[in-house]
């Protein structure tokens, strides 16, 4: 085990107490879980050393380790076989994700649940949205998505995290949870998200990837500056969002920053699954301590703002924090 570095300090009644300039807390940290269709089955990804896909039946035992763990708060990502054009058994109730928030739900009713709310794990062609002559149809795709929406509510998600960056769907959510008097349902709008070269393990993690073109229509270029960012920002905050992402973290903590400068939410980052997979490369060969280098760019998401990190890194983190606590 490598030596942890911090700062302490002991209180007089001798407990050894963390300075303030030291780690980040796991509480602020959010878990995401891949779930996959069938039963009793764990798989790792490939491009994903240490992160697994589970059966529905698989995924409470993970959590429970979670919450063991010190983990408030987990993200679902659904896989799916079930395929067609417009991604409809997304918002089926019988559905992978819906499954999984209902299970956790019961066993962990404190546990914060969140679902990842988009189509391409669900449409035939791997777009976020419903795909016409080759373009995507953003009206016809924000109906979908409230039914996906509504669908995780009913099956106690307490966040939605709509992530296709279609036009006004956060406010065509919004509305579509109170018309059901979910009004106390959370948006955590993928706000500022950018078309990055960091989400290639997740689109094989997720089967994904689109089949034909590509994702820059309505994802955000990593060569625009801040006006695009600070912009998408004010948009949700006017459309009633509760919690505004950036999304890759590393390569836009300057992004981060101006993000939370520019409103008055909180703000979490998405340290993605590219970023996560060149951690985990480097520290399975040796060439980086990896949960050091983990704490520090933790470190750096709070410093740079971050209310809430999300991290394939979260559980891990939080085991090491606690073994070294001791
Ligand atoms: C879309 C979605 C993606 C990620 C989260 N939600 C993929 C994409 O936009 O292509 C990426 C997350 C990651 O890379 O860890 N449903």
């Amino acid at each position: 085990m490598f030596p942890i570095y911090r700062a302490r300090r002991i209180r007089q009644d001798g407990i050894r107490e963390i300075l303030e300039d030291s780690l980040v807390e796991v509480k602020k940290l959010m878990l995401p879980i891949f779930v996959m269709p069938g039963s009793d089955k764990v798989e790792e990804i490939s491009s994903m050393p240490g992160v697994y896909r589970y059966t529905t039946d698989k995924v409470l035992t993970f959590v429970e380790d979670a919450v063991k763990s010190g983990i408030k708060s987990i993200i679902f990502f659904g896989i799916s076989d079930v395929k067609d054009p417009i991604g409809s058994w997304a918002s089926n109730s019988e559905g992978e994700v819906q499954k999984a928030i209902r299970l956790v739900k019961k066993e962990f009713p404190e546990l914060l649940v969140a679902a990842d709310t988009c189509l391409c794990e669900y449409t035939d062609h791997g777009h976020c949205g419903i795909v016409r002559d080759g373009e995507i149809l953003n009206d016809e795709t924000l109906e979908v998505l409230n039914d996906v929406a509504i669908s995780y509510v009913e099956s106690g998600a307490d966040i939605i995290a709509p992530s296709g960056m279609m036009d006004g769907m956060v406010s065509s959510i919004r509305d579509a949870l109170d018309s059901k008097e979910f009004y106390n349902t959370i948006i955590m709008s993928y706000s500022v998200k950018y078309s990055s070269c960091f989400y290639g393990p997740f689109r094989d993690a997720a089967q994904s990837a689109p089949k034909f073109g590509n994702r820059k229509t309505h994802q955000m270029s990593p060569f625009f500056g801040y006006n695009e960012a600070i912009k998408e920002s004010l948009i949700d905050v006017e459309e009633c969002a509760d919690i505004l992402m950036v999304k890759p973290g590393l390569s836009y903590l300057d992004v981060l920053k101006t993000v939370k400068n520019s409103v008055l939410l909180p703000v979490a980052v998405y340290n993605v699954s590219g970023e996560y997979s060149m951690v985990k490369a480097a520290g399975i060969n040796g060439w980086i301590d990896e949960m050091n280098t983990v704490s520090e760019i933790f470190y750096a998401f709070e410093r740079a703002g971050a209310d809430i990190i999300i991290s394939y890194h979260s559980l891990d983190y939080a085991k090491w924090l606690a073994e070294n606590n001791k």
